[in-house]
């Protein structure tokens, strides 16, 4: 990861750079194509609630990537601010509706600092997985914290493990078996190590040519009540959690958390 700081260029590299992370060009040209995250029936209600929360204040959003989440808040009149660690993401917000008004800073969101105080700070899509220490999850906490006015708030959309699943001996949890036609098909499974709550994202493709390509990518998983005790020691107290962006009771059967704390 890097430290240094910079505002964003829009300028769309062709070549996969080390320092974009695991969002290189490669996976930035692919990462807006329609479907899944990118439906407005998932963006909408991610907009709306965040949009509420932030009332009149200004709002930053950590790991703001290709602006999904944050070129639409700021088309509707919301003064956003972002942090990203890949160029290659960062360079395609511009031109989106509200993307140019997004102030995007190249950066690592456990350490990197912005002008101003916000009314909210948000971390979404899992993204506080990607941050595979606990000492770093902490410094994402206490990074939210220090750019949050008094009263204002930090909120993180996570998935839950999957480790109920996990029978003794076992460490895979596959998620996706999809044959394709001629041989092609997709296969993707998560891979859990509950000592050191790691794990890693498998992703094999492999196409009717017969060329593969096996995707591995690094995880930290924790429980909500972890993320709860790392935000009081970032100075942070609980004000909501919940199932989803539909503001639904979190429960023993929830797969994932929309968690908000307050400053
Ligand atoms: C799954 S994408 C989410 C992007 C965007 N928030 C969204 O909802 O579409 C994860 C993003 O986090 C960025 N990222 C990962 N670790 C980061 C870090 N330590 N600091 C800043 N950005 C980071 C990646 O480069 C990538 O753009």
């Amino acid at each position: 990861m890097t430290n240094e700081t910079s505002r964003a260029d829009s300028r769309i590299r062709h070549d996969d750079d080390p320092a974009d992370g695991l969002f290189p060009e490669s996976v930035a040209a692919r990462y807006d194509h329609p479907g899944g995250e990118n439906e407005l029936a998932v963006i909408t209600p991610a907009v709306d609630v965040l949009q509420d929360l932030a009332g009149d204040g200004p709002v930053l959003e950590f790991a703001v990537g290709t602006g999904r989440i944050g070129a639409p808040l700021a088309a509707r009149g919301v003064q956003m601010s972002g942090i990203e660690l890949s160029r290659a993401m960062a360079s395609r917000i511009t031109g989106k509706p509200g993307g140019d008004d997004v102030d995007v800073t190249i950066g690592d969101m456990t350490t990197t600092r912005v002008p101003g105080r916000f009314s909210l700070v948000y971390l979404v899509f899992n993204t506080i997985s990607n941050v595979t220490t606990q000492d770093a999850q902490v410094d994402v906490f206490r990074n939210a914290a220090a750019h949050l006015r008094p009263g204002g708030l930090f909120l993180i959309e996570v998935g839950l493990p999957d480790i109920r699943r996990l029978p003794p001996g076992q460490d895979i949890v596959p998620f996706a078996v999809t044959p394709g036609e001629s041989g092609s098909g997709y296969v993707g499974f998560d891979q859990y190590d509950v000592v050191t709550q790691r794990f890693t994202s498998n992703h094999v493709t492999v196409s009717a040519d017969g060329r593969g390509r096996f995707r591995r990518i690094p995880f930290r998983y924790a429980w909500p009540a972890e993320f709860d005790l790392m935000a009081r020691i970032a100075g942070l107290t609980p004000a909501h959690r919940w199932a989803d962006w539909d503001r639904s009771e979190f429960t023993a059967e929830s797969t994932k958390h929309v968690s908000v704390w307050q400053k």
